[in-house]
């Protein structure tokens, strides 16, 4: 399962790239709060969205939000896995469409440099989360132990939660 380390490391320079870019560019960051604080709010919608509004090339959000869909639809069919105990599955389905891997596939790079630097950290905070998953999901197909297994996912939909509590794209 694993992809050329090449092309993450190629991925991630961009990232990281792009972030060191935007350190000089205050301006945009300032009113980023901090994402984990985020996720630990106990849901329930507030009356009003004090969400950063993030802008992106038209294009480039319609991207964006299909890639989100698919990060749903991954997240469906690794608990799908899981429910079947085929746990290299789930850890595959984590690693290609979530995790390090996934980096390039969603053009990270490009779409990096339009977000405030606390949108780019909950995006890695994303993909690395999914890839630890993938890597205690592979040690649950030895031992057989599904608790591990569930808390990392939820490691993962808590950096969903907090990315969607920062943020929003126009
Ligand atoms: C780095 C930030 C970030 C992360 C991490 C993130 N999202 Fe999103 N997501 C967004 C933003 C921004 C939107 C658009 C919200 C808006 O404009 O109202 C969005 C929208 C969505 C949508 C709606 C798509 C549509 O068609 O409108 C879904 C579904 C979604 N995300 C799923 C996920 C899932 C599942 C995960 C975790 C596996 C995730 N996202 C992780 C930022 C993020």
């Amino acid at each position: 399962m694993r992809k050329p380390v090449f092309a993450v490391a190629t991925a991630l320079g961009f990232v990281a790239a792009a972030a060191l870019a935007q350190q000089h560019d205050h301006s945009r960051d300032q009113h980023d709060r901090p994402v984990t604080q985020a996720a630990d709010s106990h849901g329930a919608a507030a009356s009003s969205d004090e969400r950063q509004v993030v802008q992106f090339p038209q294009a480039l959000r319609e991207r964006t939000l299909a890639n989100m869909r698919d990060h749903l639809l991954a997240l469906q069919q690794i608990q799908q896995a899981l429910s079947t105990e085929d746990y290299d599955k789930a850890a595959d389905i984590a690693e290609q469409r979530l995790g390090m891997t996934s980096l390039k596939l969603h053009g990270s790079h490009e779409v990096a440099k339009y977000m405030p630097l606390g949108m780019q950290n909950a995006g890695t905070a994303m993909h690395r989360s999914a890839s630890h998953f993938a890597l205690v999901a592979q040690e649950a197909s030895a031992t057989g132990e599904m608790k591990p297994v569930l808390a990392a996912l939820s490691r993962i939909t808590g950096n969903c939660v907090a990315c969607h509590a920062g943020y929003r794209v126009k």
